[in-house]
C-alpha cells in the first residue's frame, strides 16, 4: 500500500505548521539527468519533494504558502502533450495533479516566471533548500527581483530566506505507521534478495552475476529498484567500503561481501551479509565474522528510546578493539587503543546512519552540538565491519585482505527496538546451513 492522500496532506499540514506566519516554501522536483547523449538515468523524485506530496514527475515545483485564503498547495508541472507522451510517456498535467495529489491550484511550468513573483509577493518569508542547485538558486532571485522592480507600484518583497531543509529533514526523521509498514516490506523483499544470492553463490561466478540475482529477486517481489548500486564485493574487495565495480570472479576459500537493498515506494532498505564463497568459513574468516557479529549485537543492544545516538558506536568500537586484541592485530592496552581511536585502521566508519525515504536519510545526529536522544518511530542501520586491508604489513599474513561488514536495519520503538531485517540469518553457522541447503 503506497502513502494515503491522507498522510500527504498531514505532511503538508506539519511543514506549514512549523512555517512562520505570512511565509512561502517552494520546493523543486528532481531534474532528469543524462547517462549518454539522449538517454537518461531512471528518473528518481526528490526525497523532500516526494516525502510532501507523492507526484513523481520531472519539471516541477511545489509551493506552499499557509493561512493563505485561496490554495495553500500549488503545484507547478509539465503540460499534458500527446506528441510528446506518445514518445516519452505520461504527463498528469495540472488537471491531473489536481486530482491525483490535492494540489489546490496547479500550472503549467512554462508559466511559472509569470505566475510565481505574484505568489511570493506580500510574503516576508521564504523557505527553499539553499545552495543545492546552482540554477534554482538563480531562479528564486529572479523571481523575487520581478518583485523587487515592482516595489515603487507598492510590490512588497520577501524580506527574509530560510534554509527549508531544517523543517522538512525533522519531520522526516519520525516514521509513521505506514511508513514503518513499506520499511518492513523492503525489508523482507530485500532479505529474499540476500537468501537468493546466498544460494546462487559459488567459485567462478563473477560478481555481477550474484548482482543480477539481487535485481531479480527485488524486481520480481515488488520493488522495481536497488535503492543504491549494489555492492558485491569478493575476496579483499570487500575491503573497499564502496565497492561497486562488481566485475572480479568469486575465488574459491574467499569471503564475498553483498551490501545491498531494495527501494520500495522511495523507502531505503541497506542491508549487508559477508559469507564464504564456497560455503565454509575458514577459521580465519569465522574469526573475524563472529567479532563483527559480537559488535553489531553489543550495538544493538544499545538501542532504545532515551539512548543517546553515539551510544551504539561506543558498543561496537569497544567490543571490535578487545576483539582485535585477543587476535593479535591490535597491540595494547583496549581502554588506551579506545581513547586514541586504534580500531579505525580496521574499523573506520561509524555503526550506522538514518534510514528512510534515501539511504543515508536526513535527520540532524546532533541538534545542537550534543548527540541526539533515540526517540521511538527513529529508523537507522546498524553495520560495523572489520576491513583487513591486502598491504597491511603490520598484521599477520592470514589475516590480511579479509574484509567483513554485517548490516541490519531497526526501528526505535517505545520499548527497545525492532530488527526489521532480523529475518535475514546472521550467525556463521546460519549462513553455512543456508548455503549447503
Ligand atoms: N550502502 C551504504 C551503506 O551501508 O551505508
Ligand atoms: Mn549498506
Ligand atoms: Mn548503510
Amino acid at each position: 500500500m503506497p502513502i494515503s492522500k491522507t498522510e500527504y496532506s498531514r505532511r503538508r499540514r506539519n511543514l506549514m505548521g512549523l512555517m512562520e506566519p505570512h511565509s512561502i516554501a517552494i520546493i523543486p522536483s528532481a531534474r532528469e539527468q543524462i547517462r549518454s547523449r539522449d538517454t537518461h538515468f531512471s528518473f528518481r523524485q526528490d526525497s523532500d519533494f516526494h516525502y510532501l506530496c507523492g507526484f513523481d514527475e520531472p519539471d516541477a515545483v511545489l509551493v506552499l504558502m499557509p493561512g493563505r485564503r485561496q490554495a495553500q498547495f500549488v503545484i507547478f508541472c509539465r503540460d499534458r502533450d500527446p506528441k510528446m507522451e506518445q514518445w516519452d510517456g505520461y504527463r498528469a498535467g495540472p488537471e491531473g495533479v489536481c486530482e491525483r495529489h490535492q494540489a489546490d491550484d496547479a500550472f503549467p511550468i512554462g508559466d511559472i516566471d509569470d505566475i510565481l513573483p505574484g505568489l511570493i509577493e506580500g510574503r516576508e518569508r521564504v523557505y527553499y533548500s539553499m545552495g543545492r542547485s546552482a540554477e534554482f538558486d538563480r531562479h528564486i532571485m529572479e523571481w523575487v527581483n520581478a518583485i523587487r522592480a515592482q516595489e515603487a507600484s507598492g510590490a512588497v518583497p520577501p524580506g527574509e530566506f530560510t534554509d527549508l531543509d531544517h523543517l522538512v529533514h525533522e519531520l522526516r526523521l519520525f516514521k509513521s505507521a505506514a511508513e514503518l509498514k513499506l520499511m518492513r516490506k523492503a525489508a523482507s523483499i530485500t532479505t529474499a534478495a540476500h537468501l537468493r544470492a546466498m544460494r546462487a553463490c559459488r567459485p567462478g561466478l563473477y560478481e555481477y552475476q550474484l548482482e543480477a540475482e539481487l535485481q531479480y529477486a527485488f524486481a520480481s517481489g515488488g520493488a522495481r529498484h536497488a535503492a543504491y548500486p549494489s555492492i558485491v564485493g569478493g575476496g579483499e574487495n570487500a575491503c573497499i567500503l564502496h565497492y561497486v565495480e562488481n566485475s572480479a570472479k568469486l575465488r574459491d576459500g574467499d569471503l564475498v561481501l553483498i551490501d545491498a537493498g531494495c527501494e520500495l515506494e522511495g523507502y531505503a532498505s541497506d542491508v549487508t551479509r559477508t559469507f564464504p564463497v564456497n560455503g565454509r568459513f575458514s577459521a580465519e574468516q569465522r574469526a573475524i565474522y563472529d567479532l563483527v557479529l559480537q559488535a553489531q549485537q553489543a550495538a544493538i543492544a544499545e538501542i532504545s528510546a532515551g539512548k543517546q545516538w553515539n551510544q551504539p558506536h561506543d558498543a561496537s568500537v569497544k567490543v571490535i578493539t578487545e576483539g582485535l586484541v585477543e587476535l593479535g592485530i591490535l597491540k595494547g592496552k583496549p581502554a588506551e587503543l579506545i581513547e586514541r581511536g586504534a580500531e579505525r585502521e580496521f574499523y573506520m566508519h561509524k555503526v550506522g546512519h538514518w534510514l528512510g525515504l534515501d539511504v543515508h536519510d536526513v535527520g540532524d545526529y546532533r541538534p545542537g552540538g550534543a548527540w541526539r536522544l533515540l526517540e521511538p518511530g527513529m529508523v537507522m542501520t546498524v553495520e560495523p565491519g572489520i576491513y583487513i586491508s591486502p598491504h597491511n604489513k603490520r598484521v599477520a599474513k592470514k589475516w590480511r585482505g579479509i574484509g567483513v561488514r554485517i548490516e541490519d536495519n531497526v526501528a526505535v520503538t517505545e520499548s527497545g527496538c525492532e530488527v526489521i531485517t532480523g529475518d535475514l540469518p546472521t550467525t556463521a553457522n546460519d549462513i553455512e546451513a543456508v548455503m549447503a541447503g
